[in-house]
């Protein structure tokens, strides 16, 4: 029933319908014809939106015979799956991602630009056609075969953004087997937990790794990673610097080997529901899981919604700069751009190398037409002043997109009136590693409609929004709030959690059955657009990167001298959130600032530096209630100053704790002020 409702409302909120059999006829010729799709008709969007929740499987599968080559056509469009809520997609149906994305523009346009790689080192940037990353691919591709890697074997990829990262994950897919990307700046432990959790065969790295100046020591991070893995039996290094590095026994120099290597490599016919990749990430309790995603309903929505978000029109240079170690990277550095034919920059270095220019002086250069960037860089880039804008023409941008985590409205304003000179469509996007793409953003719309800053307004074809309340109802109406939820399965969704479906089903699917559930609060406006208002769960978002607060606690649990710690996230001006730490010491600890120092090294070496607090508070006892439960959410009232209003404290086991804490913060406020 509650289905049905938001279904009726999402289509209330729509204009009356449109001939949609024309629209999506022609959209499938246009696809058919240009190996790329063209521009959304007149008035489609609210069409093309009533028939996606109308009809989920028909409006999917005219897509998806459109947009993807097939070896053999899909016999069922949407198997609706238990619990309800999941779904599989285009069952029978077989294809080959790396030939959607390479062979049937080589096909066409062999010399096209696929990648653009913008080095960390400015002014180096390397084009790669096609053809080339086809060659690339393939060649690779046969490296694996030879050294065993088989359909189904998973292989982590340990890289930052290159032509040979994106070759790594498209000979993966070539060949049948499922990629693992570790973020190049996770630790040891971090990619061994991993590999080992997901039973990676092998590991593609670089010797080292060159960010804003500096080096990296990945295969040194590797070798010590690997020490704990048993399943790895080979590691290919290629390489990135000059510099030698220790080569042991199971090590292969990948460049040596795919010189030779043959260039063609038959690829593997896939089952759309086969496993494409699986890409780690956290959540508010245990260790990260492994978000799986499979082959054709991931790429077909990477693929439509870089189109229609962005607006992608053929021969544009498409600016993402994440690192392909997150989702980002992977829909919209990867897959979607490259699926649609499109020319995809990667961004190797930092916004600030080798001064705050950088990004701008990358699209004066390389003429970028979409660029999309986290609100963390954009924070950071707008203390410098607009004159680093300026000194770059930027009249190639026409699309200016951010990603990952709430923008404020003066980044906002000044990303699109400083950057984007008042005239480029800025589109705040909302996603997440499991939904696959873009789910709620600005565009696609109807034509011209208007862009409230800072919001990420309107579902993409597809979804259906809805907010619930705190007894797991949905709130029907405008100007309400609630746990965001979607109603119904769309194809780029994950399918599981990679060995452990019951964690899956338990994570997403319990709180509101028959409901995807995001984890993340929403207003619905008057107008009825969509605002995030941030995680309801133990979930932080530090410079765009998630992170549980309970795997930071783990970590620092491993210190002998700290019996408990609560970690909260708190508002940073650039990080947008950072960890700020609450620590007990054993009695007697004389060395505080010792044990601090310790703390953070022990987060850096577990996780990542990123996942280090700024922050460490020592304190005597947490506030707990009778139970034994953390409440974190006084020392969050703590953190962010509204001690005056601290709500509910009466299950307090001892509520005299909360003045205790207080005072200490106070202390260590002025200590670290003066
Ligand atoms: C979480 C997902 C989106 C892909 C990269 C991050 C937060 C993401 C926004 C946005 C406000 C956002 C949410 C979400 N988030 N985009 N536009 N506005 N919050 O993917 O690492 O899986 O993180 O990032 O809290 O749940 P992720």
């Amino acid at each position: 029933m509650a289905l049905a409702a938001a279904r009726a409302r999402a289509l209330r909120a729509l204009s009356p319908p449109h001939p949609l059999g024309q629209v999506l006829v022609a959209a499938r010729r246009r696809c058919s014809e240009a190996g790329a799709p063209g521009a959304l008709p007149p008035g489609g969007y609210r069409a093309w939106q009533e028939q996606a929740a109308r009809d989920p499987a028909g409006f999917w599968a005219d897509l998806a015979r459109g947009w993807l080559r097939w070896d053999s056509p899909f016999h069922t469009a949407c198997q609706p799956g238990r619990p309800a809520g999941t779904a599989r997609w285009f069952l029978g149906g077989r294809l080959n991602v790396s030939v959607n994305c390479l062979d049937q523009h080589v096909e066409k346009s062999p010399n096209r630009v696929a990648l653009i790689w913008e080095r960390d080192e400015p002014g180096t940037a390397v084009h790669v056609t096609y053809r080339e990353l086809l060659d690339l691919t393939c060649r690779l591709a046969n490296t694996l075969k030879k050294y065993g890697i088989q359909k189904g074997d998973k292989v982590a990829i340990y890289m930052p953004v290159s032509p040979l990262s994106v070759a790594s994950m498209l000979a993966c897919a070539r060949i049948g087997a499922v990629h693992s990307v570790v973020f190049a700046g996770f630790s040891a432990e971090s990619l061994a937990g991993r590999i080992v959790d997901s039973g990676c065969k092998a590991v593609i790295t670089y010797n080292q790794g060159v960010r804003g100046g500096r080096i990296i020591e990945l295969k040194r991070t590797v070798d010590e990673a690997v020490k704990n893995c048993p399943s790895i039996k080979h590691v290919f290094v290629a390489q990135r610097t000059d510099n030698k590095v220790q080569m042991g026994d199971c090590d292969i120099p990948l460049e040596e080997e795919m010189t030779k290597a043959a260039s063609v490599c038959t690829p593997e016919s896939m089952d759309s529901e086969d496993m494409l990749f699986m890409l780690y990430t956290s959540g508010s309790t245990g260790k990260p899981k492994g978000i799986v995603h499979t082959q054709a309903g991931y790429l077909l929505y990477a693929a439509l919604t870089h189109k229609y978000v962005f607006d992608y029109q053929q021969g544009d240079v498409f600016g993402c700069v994440a690192d392909i170690g997150w989702i980002t990277g992977h829909s919209y550095v990867v897959y979607g751009p490259l699926c649609n034919g499109a020319t995809s920059v990667l961004f190797e270095s930092t916004p600030l190398y080798p001064d705050p220019g950088r990004y701008w002086e990358v699209v004066q250069r390389l003429k970028i037409n979409q660029f999309y960037a986290a609100p963390t860089a954009i924070r950071l880039l707008l203390n410098y002043g607009e004159e680093w804008v300026k000194k770059y023409d930027r009249s190639s941008l026409k699309t200016l997109g951010s990603v990952g985590e709430p923008i404020n409205k003066e980044a906002w304003q000044w990303f699109y009136q400083v950057v984007g000179e008042g005239r480029c469509t800025l589109v705040d996007t909302w996603w997440q590693t499991e939904t696959g793409g873009i789910c709620i953003a600005p565009r696609p719309s109807e034509e011209k409609a208007e862009i409230v800053p800072a919001m990420a307004m309107r579902p993409f074809f597809g979804i259906v929004p809805v907010l619930m309340d705190e007894n797991g109802k949905v709130i029907e109406g405008n100007d309400v709030s609630g746990a965001l939820c979607i109603a119904q399965p769309w194809p780029g969704m994950a399918r599981t959690i990679y060995g452990d479906h019951q964690r899956f089903v338990d994570v997403y699917f319990r709180a509101y059955p028959g409901y995807y559930f995001t984890g993340d609060g929403a207003y619905r406006t008057k107008q009825g657009y969509y605002q995030i208002t941030g995680r309801t769960d133990d979930v932080i978002n530090i410079s765009g990167h998630r992170l549980g607060t309970a795997e930071i606690e783990d970590a620092m649990a491993d210190h002998p001298e700290v019996p408990e710690t609560a970690v909260i996230g708190y508002p940073h001006k650039i990080k947008g959130e950072g960890a700020f730490a609450f620590v007990v010491l054993k009695e007697q600890v004389a060395h505080v600032d010792r044990v601090k120092e310790e703390l953070k090294t022990i987060v850096a070496s577990k996780i990542a530096k990123y996942a280090v607090p700024d922050h460490i508070l020592v304190v005597k006892r947490l506030p707990k209630t009778r139970s034994g439960k953390i409440m974190r959410r006084l020392l969050r009232k703590v953190v962010t100053e509204q001690s005056n209003n601290m709500g509910d404290v009466t299950t307090l086991d001892d509520p005299s704790v909360v003045k205790e804490i207080l005072d200490a913060y106070q202390k260590y406020k002025e200590k670290s002020s003066s």
